[in-house]
């Protein structure tokens, strides 16, 4: 396992200053830096084997092409799932959500029909189902959440019913944190036979995900989030469910035989990878997998539980300093507000001293409502920081209030 200073010297955005500062970087929920070998990887795609994927029989056509379904093999080992036909590349987590709300949304839903989401959803698993509802005559239902920012078990299984859809939720908040109970949601919801979607976006890149052993019908992720290129993402469905529906986009690639009186489409899992897909995206993301696998998905997850403590224990250390989320399970996310200053000064205070955070509602407007607030200042923490920069995140805190006083 390599140390901590092996590590940051991967990421060569680490090395920079800000302001005359070291670069502290706690917006990794909002996107993550990359490893030295996503950007070689990149330049090598240009510069060695750039041809468009599944099209031409010459020589840089097939290189791609074989790199891009070696990719698909990755993320498939990757996510420990059944077949590589269940892999479906798309622009990311948005896409892949709003690509199965549309399809999902054709195929299987009437008027009166229902769509459970928890209040801890980000808003692209809210507006795609409210989307599809509307289009549909269908309702949306939300599994509420406690204090402490869990979701209530008791209220889920209350609404659950035979009315119920689909299920989807997130495996872990971006404006909280909080983690899921996603065994005990998907147990519930398949002893009604209803399908559950689970939101990765947040939770991919914390540790191990076994979407077998899970047993989800779709699970979805974006690669920026987890130390790969931006406009690349997952959709993982099982395979009967992909056989199942429609496509969500028409175009080149996803056919079989086109005439003007009827197309019929591609297999899986080309069936859903309408017009020339971003390869150089999946390419770069399968290197950024195989660096966390260099890792060691255990290591990470450990080193992260180990920030989140330490990053728990000093923060709630600083007097009029409010935590919003204390589920008993967190990924390394951590929101908060000092008393009597608003989220955007403490956030660009922190700035002017090389400390990104995120400020705002973090595109989860119902959490924020939830605890009657308009925002937080969030650091999102990852494998690359350190307890250094959690010690000098409250040093800056407490320059921030001197400020304020
Ligand atoms: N969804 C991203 C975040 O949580 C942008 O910051």
């Amino acid at each position: 396992m390599k140390d901590i200073n092996e590590i940051r010297a991967d990421f060569p955005i680490l090395q920079r200053k800000i302001y005359g500062k070291p670069l502290i970087y706690f917006d990794n929920g909002a996107t993550t830096q990359k490893p030295r070998c996503v950007i070689d990887r990149q330049e090598e795609v240009f510069t060695e084997f750039n041809g468009n994927i599944h099209r031409g029989i010459h020589y840089l056509s097939d290189a791609s092409s074989e790199a891009f379904e070696n990719a698909r093999e990755t993320v498939k080992s990757f996510l420990n799932a059944g077949k590589k036909e269940e892999i479906i590349f798309t622009s990311g987590t948005t896409g892949s959500i709003n690509g199965i709300a549309f399809s999902f949304g054709e195929r299987y839903i009437n008027p009166g029909d229902e769509i459970l989401v928890s209040w801890l959803e980000h808003h692209a698993n809210i507006v795609p189902w409210q989307m599809m509802c509307e289009r549909k005559g269908a309702i949306l239902k939300v599994i509420p959440v406690d204090d402490s920012g869990e979701i209530v078990l008791s209220e889920y299984y209350r609404l659950l019913s035979p009315r119920t859809r689909l299920v989807s939720v997130t495996q872990a908040s971006n404006a909280l944190g909080t983690v899921l109970p996603l065994k005990e949601i998907i147990a519930a919801a398949h002893a009604i036979d209803v399908p559950v979607m689970v939101d990765g976006a947040q939770g991919v890149q914390h540790g191990n995900i076994d979407v077998t052993d899970l047993d989800c019908d779709f699970y979805v992720f974006s690669g920026h989030k987890i130390y790969g290129p931006n406009g690349i993402g997952v959709l993982f469905g099982k395979e009967k469910w992909l056989t199942e529906l429609p496509p969500f986009q028409g175009g080149g690639d996803m056919v079989d035989k086109v005439t003007f009186e009827k197309t019929t489409y591609n297999e899986l899992p080309f069936k859903f990878e309408a017009g020339t897909m971003n390869y150089p995206g999946a390419i770069c993301l399968a290197s950024a997998l195989d660096y966390l696998e260099g890792l060691g998905r255990e290591n990470i997850a450990a080193m992260e539980k180990e920030l989140l403590r330490y990053a728990t224990e000093r923060l709630s250390s600083i007097k009029g300093l409010k935590i919003y989320g204390n589920a008993k399970e967190k990924i390394s996310t951590i929101s908060f507000l000092l008393e009597k200053i608003h989220q955007y000064d403490t956030g660009m205070i922190l700035d002017k001293m090389g400390i990104a955070v995120r400020t705002g509602t973090h595109c989860a407007q119902p959490v924020m409502d939830r605890y009657g607030i308009d925002g937080t200042v969030r650091a999102s923490l990852c494998f690359y920081n350190t307890k250094d920069e959690i010690d000098s995140l409250v040093a800056g805190i407490e320059r921030v209030k001197i400020m304020f006083a």
